[in-house]
Protein backbone atom coordinates (compact mmCIF):
# COMPACT_ATOMS: atom_id res chain seq x y z
CA UNK A 1 0.00 0.00 0.00
CA UNK A 2 1.33 3.57 -0.68
CA UNK A 3 0.75 6.03 1.72
CA UNK A 4 -1.89 8.83 0.53
CA UNK A 5 -1.12 12.06 -0.49
CA UNK A 6 -3.36 14.64 -0.39
CA UNK A 7 -3.22 16.54 3.10
CA UNK A 8 -4.67 19.27 5.68
CA UNK A 9 -2.52 20.56 8.48
CA UNK A 10 -4.84 22.04 11.03
CA UNK A 11 -2.88 24.21 13.50
CA UNK A 12 -4.03 25.79 17.38
CA UNK A 13 -1.89 27.60 19.63
CA UNK A 14 1.17 29.41 19.67
CA UNK A 15 4.04 30.13 17.69
CA UNK A 16 5.97 27.60 18.61
CA UNK A 17 3.08 25.58 17.29
CA UNK A 18 3.14 27.60 13.94
CA UNK A 19 6.61 27.10 13.70
CA UNK A 20 5.84 23.33 13.84
CA UNK A 21 3.13 23.42 11.56
CA UNK A 22 5.37 24.55 9.02
CA UNK A 23 8.27 22.24 9.91
CA UNK A 24 5.45 19.50 9.38
CA UNK A 25 4.46 21.09 6.35
CA UNK A 26 7.75 20.74 4.32
CA UNK A 27 8.29 17.40 5.63
CA UNK A 28 4.62 16.20 3.59
CA UNK A 29 5.92 18.32 0.63
CA UNK A 30 9.27 16.58 0.80
CA UNK A 31 7.47 13.29 0.53
CA UNK A 32 5.48 14.50 -2.29
CA UNK A 33 2.17 15.66 -0.73
CA UNK A 34 -0.21 18.30 -1.73
CA UNK A 35 -1.04 20.49 0.98
CA UNK A 36 -4.43 22.46 1.57
CA UNK A 37 -6.89 19.65 1.11
CA UNK A 38 -10.19 20.61 2.73
CA UNK A 39 -10.16 17.88 5.47
CA UNK A 40 -13.25 15.94 3.29
CA UNK A 41 -10.93 15.38 0.98
CA UNK A 42 -7.19 14.88 2.11
CA UNK A 43 -5.79 11.75 2.51
CA UNK A 44 -3.96 12.92 5.67
CA UNK A 45 -5.03 15.12 8.49
CA UNK A 46 -2.51 16.78 11.26
CA UNK A 47 -3.91 18.36 14.14
CA UNK A 48 -1.60 20.17 15.88
CA UNK A 49 -2.79 21.17 19.63
CA UNK A 50 -2.95 23.16 22.74
CA UNK A 51 -3.69 22.40 26.09
CA UNK A 52 -2.32 25.81 27.96
CA UNK A 53 -6.38 26.06 29.09
CA UNK A 54 -9.17 23.72 28.94
CA UNK A 55 -10.92 25.35 26.31
CA UNK A 56 -7.85 24.90 23.25
CA UNK A 57 -8.04 21.10 24.97
CA UNK A 58 -11.68 20.25 24.69
CA UNK A 59 -11.80 22.15 21.20
CA UNK A 60 -9.47 18.92 20.20
CA UNK A 61 -11.77 16.28 21.26
CA UNK A 62 -14.87 17.90 19.31
CA UNK A 63 -12.90 18.16 16.50
CA UNK A 64 -11.54 14.97 16.35
CA UNK A 65 -15.43 13.75 16.99
CA UNK A 66 -16.07 15.60 13.32
CA UNK A 67 -13.30 14.28 12.23
CA UNK A 68 -14.48 10.31 13.11
CA UNK A 69 -17.44 11.00 11.20
CA UNK A 70 -15.07 11.80 8.16
CA UNK A 71 -12.95 8.84 8.38
CA UNK A 72 -16.32 6.54 8.57
CA UNK A 73 -17.45 7.70 5.12
CA UNK A 74 -13.53 7.46 3.85
CA UNK A 75 -11.52 4.97 6.41
CA UNK A 76 -8.20 5.05 4.12
CA UNK A 77 -7.79 8.87 5.59
CA UNK A 78 -4.83 8.91 8.11
CA UNK A 79 -5.27 10.87 10.75
CA UNK A 80 -2.45 12.21 12.99
CA UNK A 81 -2.41 14.08 16.34
CA UNK A 82 0.52 16.29 17.41
CA UNK A 83 1.25 19.25 19.82
CA UNK A 84 1.01 19.57 23.64
CA UNK A 85 -2.38 17.65 23.68
CA UNK A 86 -0.96 15.03 22.53
CA UNK A 87 1.92 14.60 24.80
CA UNK A 88 -0.21 15.40 27.10
CA UNK A 89 -3.18 12.78 26.90
CA UNK A 90 -0.19 10.00 24.73
CA UNK A 91 -2.31 6.99 24.19
CA UNK A 92 -4.85 8.55 26.11
CA UNK A 93 -6.24 9.64 22.67
CA UNK A 94 -6.27 6.54 21.40
CA UNK A 95 -8.80 5.37 24.09
CA UNK A 96 -10.75 7.90 23.56
CA UNK A 97 -10.68 8.70 19.82
CA UNK A 98 -9.41 5.16 18.28
CA UNK A 99 -9.88 6.72 15.14
CA UNK A 100 -6.83 8.38 15.53
CA UNK A 101 -3.98 6.97 13.82
CA UNK A 102 -0.82 8.73 15.34
CA UNK A 103 -0.06 10.55 18.15
CA UNK A 104 3.16 12.45 18.26
CA UNK A 105 4.73 15.22 20.78
CA UNK A 106 5.90 18.26 20.31
CA UNK A 107 9.66 17.05 20.88
CA UNK A 108 9.19 13.79 18.86
CA UNK A 109 8.81 15.02 15.35
CA UNK A 110 11.46 12.75 14.06
CA UNK A 111 9.48 10.11 14.89
CA UNK A 112 6.40 11.54 12.49
CA UNK A 113 9.28 12.02 9.68
CA UNK A 114 9.77 8.43 10.18
CA UNK A 115 6.03 7.57 9.57
CA UNK A 116 5.58 9.00 6.48
CA UNK A 117 8.89 7.25 5.42
CA UNK A 118 7.17 3.97 6.06
CA UNK A 119 9.63 3.06 8.69
CA UNK A 120 7.06 2.62 11.73
CA UNK A 121 4.72 0.46 10.16
CA UNK A 122 0.91 1.92 9.01
CA UNK A 123 -0.52 0.77 12.37
CA UNK A 124 -1.33 2.85 15.17
CA UNK A 125 1.82 5.21 16.42
CA UNK A 126 2.46 6.70 20.35
CA UNK A 127 5.64 8.67 20.15
CA UNK A 128 6.13 11.09 23.16
CA UNK A 129 9.04 10.83 24.17
CA UNK A 130 10.10 14.20 26.04
CA UNK A 131 13.91 13.18 26.65
CA UNK A 132 14.85 13.49 22.60
CA UNK A 133 16.61 16.22 21.14
CA UNK A 134 13.94 17.99 20.03
CA UNK A 135 14.96 19.34 16.81
CA UNK A 136 14.87 18.12 13.58
CA UNK A 137 16.86 19.28 10.60
CA UNK A 138 13.99 19.89 8.46
CA UNK A 139 13.30 23.88 7.98
CA UNK A 140 10.01 24.90 8.48
CA UNK A 141 8.03 25.74 5.02
CA UNK A 142 8.27 29.15 3.11
CA UNK A 143 5.02 29.95 1.39
CA UNK A 144 5.31 31.94 -1.89
CA UNK A 145 5.81 35.96 -0.99
CA UNK A 146 6.12 34.75 2.99
CA UNK A 147 8.00 37.56 4.00
CA UNK A 148 8.18 36.96 7.71
CA UNK A 149 8.64 33.28 9.24
CA UNK A 150 9.18 31.56 12.67
CA UNK A 151 12.13 29.68 14.16
CA UNK A 152 12.43 28.01 17.40
CA UNK A 153 15.10 28.20 19.13
CA UNK A 154 14.80 27.16 23.11
CA UNK A 155 12.39 24.34 23.37
CA UNK A 156 10.08 23.34 26.38
CA UNK A 157 10.32 25.76 29.61
CA UNK A 158 12.20 25.06 33.03
CA UNK A 159 10.10 27.62 35.29
CA UNK A 160 7.08 25.73 36.39
CA UNK A 161 4.95 28.83 37.26
CA UNK A 162 2.14 27.23 39.14
CA UNK A 163 -0.46 27.75 36.87
CA UNK A 164 0.97 26.11 33.61
CA UNK A 165 0.47 23.14 31.77
CA UNK A 166 3.85 24.09 29.66
CA UNK A 167 7.06 22.33 30.95
CA UNK A 168 4.71 19.20 31.66
CA UNK A 169 4.00 18.70 27.73
CA UNK A 170 7.34 20.12 26.04
CA UNK A 171 9.46 19.35 28.58
CA UNK A 172 12.51 21.25 30.31
CA UNK A 173 14.13 24.14 28.66
CA UNK A 174 16.54 22.63 25.45
CA UNK A 175 18.19 25.42 23.43
CA UNK A 176 19.11 24.67 19.73
CA UNK A 177 22.41 25.14 18.51
CA UNK A 178 22.97 28.57 17.56
CA UNK A 179 24.80 27.45 15.14
CA UNK A 180 21.84 25.30 13.32
CA UNK A 181 19.67 28.70 14.40
CA UNK A 182 21.69 30.55 11.84
CA UNK A 183 21.97 28.16 9.40
CA UNK A 184 18.08 28.30 9.46
CA UNK A 185 17.86 31.75 9.52
CA UNK A 186 20.06 32.48 6.56
CA UNK A 187 18.46 29.76 4.68
CA UNK A 188 14.55 31.29 5.14
CA UNK A 189 16.43 34.89 3.96
CA UNK A 190 17.31 32.85 0.80
CA UNK A 191 13.87 32.11 0.49
CA UNK A 192 12.94 35.75 0.30
CA UNK A 193 12.44 36.40 4.17
CA UNK A 194 12.85 39.37 5.63
CA UNK A 195 11.83 39.19 9.25
CA UNK A 196 12.27 36.52 11.61
CA UNK A 197 10.93 36.03 15.09
CA UNK A 198 13.02 33.89 17.50
CA UNK A 199 10.62 32.01 20.04
CA UNK A 200 11.10 30.04 23.14
CA UNK A 201 8.29 29.95 26.01
CA UNK A 202 11.12 31.79 27.78
CA UNK A 203 12.99 32.18 24.65
CA UNK A 204 15.88 34.97 26.85
CA UNK A 205 16.62 32.03 28.80
CA UNK A 206 18.65 30.42 25.67
CA UNK A 207 21.95 29.20 26.76
CA UNK A 208 21.16 28.83 30.60
CA UNK A 209 20.67 25.16 29.78
CA UNK A 210 23.64 24.69 28.79
CA UNK A 211 23.23 23.83 25.15
CA UNK A 212 22.89 26.24 22.26
CA UNK A 213 26.58 27.52 22.94
CA UNK A 214 26.43 30.90 23.78
CA UNK A 215 23.93 33.20 25.72
CA UNK A 216 20.82 34.93 24.01
CA UNK A 217 22.47 38.40 23.25
CA UNK A 218 25.47 36.56 21.78
CA UNK A 219 22.97 34.25 19.40
CA UNK A 220 21.23 37.69 18.64
CA UNK A 221 24.50 39.51 17.35
CA UNK A 222 25.03 36.47 15.08
CA UNK A 223 21.39 36.43 13.87
CA UNK A 224 21.98 40.18 13.24
CA UNK A 225 24.99 39.35 10.36
CA UNK A 226 22.87 37.84 8.50
CA UNK A 227 22.07 39.15 5.06
CA UNK A 228 18.97 39.27 3.75
CA UNK A 229 17.36 39.49 7.44
CA UNK A 230 15.86 43.09 7.97
CA UNK A 231 14.38 42.68 11.17
CA UNK A 232 14.88 40.66 13.92
CA UNK A 233 11.53 39.89 16.95
CA UNK A 234 11.63 37.21 19.94
CA UNK A 235 8.73 35.85 21.95
CA UNK A 236 8.36 35.48 25.07
CA UNK A 237 10.83 37.25 27.15
CA UNK A 238 10.54 36.20 30.58
CA UNK A 239 10.97 39.97 32.27
CA UNK A 240 13.31 38.08 35.34
CA UNK A 241 15.80 37.39 32.73
CA UNK A 242 16.05 40.40 30.87
CA UNK A 243 19.54 41.58 32.02
CA UNK A 244 21.20 44.55 31.07
CA UNK A 245 23.85 42.92 28.58
CA UNK A 246 20.49 41.84 26.87
CA UNK A 247 19.31 45.96 26.76
CA UNK A 248 22.11 46.95 25.92
CA UNK A 249 22.35 44.57 22.38
CA UNK A 250 18.66 45.08 21.49
CA UNK A 251 19.62 48.91 21.82
CA UNK A 252 22.64 48.56 19.97
CA UNK A 253 21.47 46.45 17.37
CA UNK A 254 19.43 48.10 14.28
CA UNK A 255 17.80 45.37 13.35
CA UNK A 256 15.84 44.52 16.04
CA UNK A 257 12.84 45.60 16.16
CA UNK A 258 11.29 48.39 19.15
CA UNK A 259 8.46 45.59 20.43
CA UNK A 260 8.87 43.29 23.22
CA UNK A 261 6.42 40.61 24.69
CA UNK A 262 7.09 40.49 28.31
CA UNK A 263 4.29 38.27 30.24
CA UNK A 264 3.28 40.16 33.34
CA UNK A 265 0.63 38.20 34.08
CA UNK A 266 -0.66 40.32 37.56
CA UNK A 267 0.06 43.18 38.93
CA UNK A 268 -0.22 42.44 42.68
CA UNK A 269 3.14 41.16 44.36
CA UNK A 270 1.57 38.12 46.66
CA UNK A 271 -0.11 36.68 43.37
CA UNK A 272 3.04 37.12 41.37
CA UNK A 273 4.74 34.98 44.23
CA UNK A 274 1.87 32.38 44.69
CA UNK A 275 2.29 32.39 40.92
CA UNK A 276 5.93 31.57 40.94
CA UNK A 277 6.86 34.42 38.30
CA UNK A 278 10.30 35.17 40.39
CA UNK A 279 9.74 38.76 39.96
CA UNK A 280 7.99 41.76 41.43
CA UNK A 281 6.29 44.61 39.97
CA UNK A 282 9.06 46.85 41.02
CA UNK A 283 11.22 44.99 39.46
CA UNK A 284 8.86 44.69 36.59
CA UNK A 285 8.52 48.14 36.51
CA UNK A 286 12.31 48.73 36.52
CA UNK A 287 13.18 47.00 33.45
CA UNK A 288 9.97 48.92 31.60
CA UNK A 289 12.00 52.49 32.57
CA UNK A 290 15.16 50.71 31.16
CA UNK A 291 13.87 49.66 28.08
CA UNK A 292 11.90 53.43 27.83
CA UNK A 293 15.35 54.80 28.64
CA UNK A 294 17.19 52.28 26.02
CA UNK A 295 14.81 52.86 23.04
CA UNK A 296 12.79 55.33 22.71
CA UNK A 297 9.48 54.77 21.41
CA UNK A 298 9.39 51.34 22.50
CA UNK A 299 6.33 49.27 22.29
CA UNK A 300 5.67 46.58 24.89
CA UNK A 301 3.19 43.91 25.39
CA UNK A 302 1.96 41.55 27.54
CA UNK A 303 0.24 38.63 29.15
CA UNK A 304 -2.40 38.94 32.00
CA UNK A 305 -4.36 36.31 33.80
CA UNK A 306 -7.53 37.28 35.84
CA UNK A 307 -8.62 34.95 39.11
CA UNK A 308 -5.69 33.02 39.85
CA UNK A 309 -6.55 31.00 43.01
CA UNK A 310 -6.69 33.49 45.93
CA UNK A 311 -7.31 36.61 43.73
CA UNK A 312 -9.17 38.87 45.62
CA UNK A 313 -11.05 41.90 44.27
CA UNK A 314 -8.13 43.40 46.19
CA UNK A 315 -5.15 41.71 44.22
CA UNK A 316 -7.06 42.57 41.08
CA UNK A 317 -7.55 45.89 41.31
CA UNK A 318 -3.50 45.83 42.22
CA UNK A 319 -3.26 44.81 38.45
CA UNK A 320 -5.97 47.37 37.12
CA UNK A 321 -4.01 50.43 38.75
CA UNK A 322 -0.21 48.55 38.00
CA UNK A 323 -1.40 47.60 34.18
CA UNK A 324 -2.46 51.45 34.01
CA UNK A 325 0.71 52.31 35.05
CA UNK A 326 2.75 50.62 32.89
CA UNK A 327 0.54 51.31 30.01
CA UNK A 328 1.11 48.41 27.46
CA UNK A 329 0.64 48.90 23.47
CA UNK A 330 -1.36 45.65 23.54
CA UNK A 331 -2.21 42.72 26.07
CA UNK A 332 -3.65 39.21 25.49
CA UNK A 333 -5.56 38.76 28.43
CA UNK A 334 -7.19 35.44 29.81
CA UNK A 335 -8.99 33.86 32.44
CA UNK A 336 -7.79 31.48 34.84
CA UNK A 337 -8.23 27.74 34.09
CA UNK A 338 -6.92 24.69 36.41
CA UNK A 339 -4.75 22.38 34.41
CA UNK A 340 -4.29 19.07 35.50
CA UNK A 341 -1.08 18.39 37.28
CA UNK A 342 0.14 21.93 37.87
CA UNK A 343 0.31 23.15 41.53
CA UNK A 344 -2.20 26.10 41.19
CA UNK A 345 -4.84 22.84 40.02
CA UNK A 346 -5.12 22.46 43.82
CA UNK A 347 -4.01 25.37 45.39
CA UNK A 348 -7.95 26.52 47.46
CA UNK A 349 -9.13 30.11 47.07
CA UNK A 350 -10.78 29.41 43.40
CA UNK A 351 -12.52 32.49 41.92
CA UNK A 352 -16.37 31.86 40.40
CA UNK A 353 -16.57 31.13 37.20
CA UNK A 354 -18.56 34.50 36.98
CA UNK A 355 -16.57 36.92 38.91
CA UNK A 356 -13.32 36.08 36.98
CA UNK A 357 -15.64 36.88 33.53
CA UNK A 358 -16.43 40.20 34.82
CA UNK A 359 -12.92 41.01 36.09
CA UNK A 360 -11.59 39.87 33.05
CA UNK A 361 -14.14 42.48 30.92
CA UNK A 362 -12.91 45.49 33.31
CA UNK A 363 -9.31 44.89 32.47
CA UNK A 364 -10.04 44.30 28.51
CA UNK A 365 -12.51 47.60 28.53
CA UNK A 366 -9.41 49.52 29.94
CA UNK A 367 -6.64 47.97 28.00
CA UNK A 368 -8.35 48.39 25.02
CA UNK A 369 -8.60 52.05 26.11
CA UNK A 370 -5.41 52.28 26.66
CA UNK A 371 -4.16 50.66 23.34
CA UNK A 372 -6.64 53.25 21.63
CA UNK A 373 -5.00 56.03 23.40
CA UNK A 374 -1.46 55.49 22.83
CA UNK A 375 -2.37 55.03 18.91
CA UNK A 376 -4.35 58.48 19.12
CA UNK A 377 -1.14 60.12 20.12
CA UNK A 378 1.02 58.90 16.97
CA UNK A 379 -1.12 59.82 14.39
CA UNK A 380 -0.07 61.73 11.78
CA UNK A 381 4.01 60.09 12.65
CA UNK A 382 5.36 58.34 10.07
CA UNK A 383 6.09 54.79 9.98
CA UNK A 384 8.49 52.08 8.34
CA UNK A 385 6.37 49.13 7.29
CA UNK A 386 7.21 45.70 6.31
CA UNK A 387 4.97 44.92 3.35
CA UNK A 388 3.42 41.68 4.15
CA UNK A 389 0.11 40.83 1.38
CA UNK A 390 -3.58 41.99 1.16
CA UNK A 391 -5.78 42.56 4.36
CA UNK A 392 -8.95 40.52 4.82
CA UNK A 393 -11.11 42.83 2.59
CA UNK A 394 -8.53 43.13 0.01
CA UNK A 395 -9.10 46.58 -0.21
CA UNK A 396 -5.41 47.80 0.86
CA UNK A 397 -2.34 46.54 1.63
CA UNK A 398 -1.11 45.46 4.83
CA UNK A 399 2.11 45.07 6.38
CA UNK A 400 3.59 45.67 10.30
CA UNK A 401 5.30 48.56 11.79
CA UNK A 402 8.77 47.93 13.90
CA UNK A 403 6.57 48.39 16.43
CA UNK A 404 4.19 45.31 15.76
CA UNK A 405 1.24 47.39 14.95
CA UNK A 406 -0.79 46.59 12.28
CA UNK A 407 -0.84 48.85 9.42
CA UNK A 408 -3.30 49.21 6.70
CA UNK A 409 -1.72 51.16 3.32
CA UNK A 410 -3.33 53.30 0.74
CA UNK A 411 -1.49 53.34 -2.20
CA UNK A 412 0.97 50.63 -4.32
CA UNK A 413 3.01 48.84 -2.06
CA UNK A 414 4.70 45.53 -3.01
CA UNK A 415 4.93 42.13 -0.84
CA UNK A 416 8.20 42.23 0.64
CA UNK A 417 8.93 46.07 0.22
CA UNK A 418 9.86 47.89 3.40
CA UNK A 419 8.22 51.81 2.50
CA UNK A 420 7.72 54.81 4.97
CA UNK A 421 3.49 55.71 5.66
CA UNK A 422 1.77 58.17 7.56
CA UNK A 423 -0.70 56.91 10.10
CA UNK A 424 -3.43 59.04 9.28
CA UNK A 425 -6.54 56.58 10.86
CA UNK A 426 -5.79 54.96 14.37
CA UNK A 427 -7.66 52.14 15.94
CA UNK A 428 -7.35 49.45 18.91
CA UNK A 429 -5.10 47.12 16.34
CA UNK A 430 -3.18 49.94 14.66
CA UNK A 431 -3.29 52.41 11.75
CA UNK A 432 -4.35 52.94 8.40
CA UNK A 433 -2.46 55.72 6.07
CA UNK A 434 -0.83 56.65 3.02
CA UNK A 435 2.17 55.83 1.52
CA UNK A 436 4.81 58.46 1.20
CA UNK A 437 7.84 56.67 -0.42
CA UNK A 438 10.69 53.94 0.11
CA UNK A 439 11.87 53.32 3.54
N1 LIG B 1 5.98 31.41 28.21
C1 LIG B 1 5.15 32.52 28.26
C2 LIG B 1 3.70 32.22 27.95
C3 LIG B 1 3.20 30.85 28.05
S1 LIG B 1 1.53 30.47 27.71
C4 LIG B 1 5.32 33.19 29.61
O1 LIG B 1 6.27 32.97 30.27
O2 LIG B 1 4.49 33.95 30.03
C5 LIG B 1 0.77 31.95 27.14
C6 LIG B 1 -0.08 32.62 28.14
O3 LIG B 1 -1.18 31.80 28.51
C7 LIG B 1 0.59 32.93 29.46
O4 LIG B 1 1.37 34.08 29.42
C8 LIG B 1 -0.55 33.04 30.42
O5 LIG B 1 -1.04 34.37 30.49
C9 LIG B 1 -1.61 32.15 29.80
N2 LIG B 1 -1.78 30.92 30.59
C10 LIG B 1 -0.88 29.96 30.85
N3 LIG B 1 -1.40 29.02 31.66
C11 LIG B 1 -2.69 29.40 31.90
C12 LIG B 1 -3.75 28.86 32.68
N4 LIG B 1 -3.61 27.74 33.38
N5 LIG B 1 -4.92 29.51 32.68
C13 LIG B 1 -5.09 30.67 31.99
N6 LIG B 1 -4.12 31.23 31.26
C14 LIG B 1 -2.92 30.61 31.21
FE1 LIG C 1 4.68 28.52 31.50
FE2 LIG C 1 6.01 30.07 33.19
FE3 LIG C 1 7.33 28.61 31.40
FE4 LIG C 1 5.92 30.69 30.59
S1 LIG C 1 7.71 30.77 31.95
S2 LIG C 1 5.90 28.63 29.69
S3 LIG C 1 4.18 30.67 31.97
S4 LIG C 1 6.12 27.83 33.10
FE1 LIG D 1 -0.40 25.71 23.76
FE2 LIG D 1 1.63 24.10 23.84
FE3 LIG D 1 1.93 26.55 22.90
S1 LIG D 1 0.10 24.25 25.36
S2 LIG D 1 0.45 27.69 24.11
S3 LIG D 1 0.69 24.97 22.00
S4 LIG D 1 3.37 25.40 24.13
Amino acid sequence: MTLPKRACVITYGCQMNEYESAVIERMLVERGYQLGAPPEEADLVVMNTCTVRARPEHKVFSQLGWLRRLKEKRPQMRLVVCGCVAQQWGSGILARAPHVDVVIGPRDLASLARYLDGQLGLGQLVATCLESHPFVATPPLVRERQVAAFVTVVEGCSYYCRYCIVPYVRGRATSRPAQEVVEEVAFLARQGVREVTLLGQSVNCYGRDGGGGCCFAELLRRVHQVEGIERIRFTSAHPRDFDEELIETVASLPKICEHFHLPLQSGDDAILKAMGRRYSTADYLRLVGRLREALPGVAISTDLMVGFPGETEEAHRNTLRFTAEVRFHQAFMFKYSDRPGTRAATMPGKVEAAEKQRRLEELVAQQNRISAEINAVLLGEEFEVLVEGLERTGKFMTGRTRTNKIFHLEGQAEVGQFVRARAERSYLWGFRGRLVGAA
